[in-house]
């Protein structure tokens, strides 16, 4: 997030283009010197399968995910992100602080065995191995939007189970006020944890927080695909957060530990740069980050060249009636 986004009248081909094909195109571009229409084409649908060098020799397999059951969702009135935008256009530093690099550097991610642990404030703590995940829990789809604090936001499809589902079965304590998620912390096979430049400059693991009402709330999930298939590692397989009516930085991937806590914990983003970012991170069109207007936001849809899919942001990413009510009497620009 520390990547300076441009504004709506200077989109280059980077903004309109699904990220990874770019780079590729680029990589393309200057082995050969030069090159014409039909070979970058060409090139560019060869990308979606797997990683190509010059010679078409494949040089990274993507990862292979798998179809899912699940119950669809009733209704839907907004258009998706393709596929294909969801799974290039990413936010997860572990793997790059550029949105193509999650695509690239991680696609060899190991996710079996998983072990996810809830703890802390807990009756029955509980732990899930990767085959948990995807059978202790009626998988459902949700289509949900994701608002980043950059100011560009998706339509995205996922699959997944209530986190109240889970943190009811671990029985709360009477103690319990808060909710601490950590992602996996693996540098060997997480580049960006070891590599201060790569990683954004981020202390890892990341970590993240939610309030025990927020975190019980119906719309809090725990997302473990996407399209009807499994989580891309991009994406934070096998299994991440999503918390619809924040900011995306609170939906925190590839998850190892949900903890119960008294007290308020600390969360990434707002460690690296407190006056930047806050604990509850709620989206808010009144209240703009230091660099990027949060008044209206950048849809990435299917759109060709220079569509600019300019839209205005609500307050809790349209989320206001299913959770306006957490936060009365607060004052929303103190806690931001
Ligand atoms: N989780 C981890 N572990 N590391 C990250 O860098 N980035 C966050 C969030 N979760 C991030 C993370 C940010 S800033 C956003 S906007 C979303 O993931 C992006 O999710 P997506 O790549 O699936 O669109």
């Amino acid at each position: 997030m520390l990547i300076k986004i441009p504004q709506v009248n200077s989109l280059n081909e980077n903004d309109v283009t699904d990220e990874v094909i770019y780079q590729q195109r680029r990589t393309f571009f200057k082995k050969l010197g030069f090159v014409g229409a039909a070979g970058l084409l060409a090139q560019s649908q060869k990308s979606q399968a797997g990683i190509f060098d010059f010679f078409n020799k494949e040089v990274v397999k993507p990862f292979q995910v798998k179809p899912l059951n699940y119950k669809k969702a009733h209704h839907n009135t907004e258009v998706l992100t393709p596929e294909a935008k969801v799974t290039s256009h990413n936010n997860f530093y572990e793997f790059g602080a550029k949105k193509h690099q999650p695509a690239q550097l991680a696609q060899n991610f190991k996710v079996e065995p998983w072990a996810l642990t809830i703890s802390g404030e807990v009756k029955k703590p509980i732990t899930l191995d990767y085959d948990d995940l995807f059978s202790c829990f009626d998988i459902e789809e949700r289509i949900y939007r994701l608002r980043c604090v950059e100011a560009w936001s998706m339509v995205i499809p996922w699959l997944g189970f209530p986190l109240a589902s889970l943190l009811k079965k671990a029985q709360p304590t009477a103690k319990a006020k808060y909710v601490v998620f950590e992602t996996l912390y693996d540098p060997k096979q997480m580049p960006g944890q070891s590599n201060r430049r790569l990683g954004g400059g981020i202390t890892y693991p990341y970590v993240e927080g939610l309030r025990l009402d927020e975190a019980m709330n119906p719309l809090t999930l725990l997302s473990v695909g996407l399209y009807g298939k499994t989580l891309p590692p991009q994406n934070g397989a096998p299994i991440r957060l999503v918390v619809p009516w924040k900011y995306g930085f609170k939906s925190i991937k590839s998850l190892v530990s949900i903890k119960l806590v008294e007290k308020q914990p600390a969360n990434t983003w707002h460690v690296l740069m407190p006056k930047e970012y806050g604990f509850y991170a709620n989206v808010n069109p009144k209240v703009d980050h230091p660099r990027w207007s949060q008044a209206s936001e950048r849809r990435i849809t299917s759109g060709g060249l220079f569509t600019q899919n300019r839209i205005k942001t609500l307050p809790f990413n349209g989320y206001a009636e299913q959770v306006a009510h957490l936060y009365k009497n607060m004052d929303l620009r103190a806690y931001f």
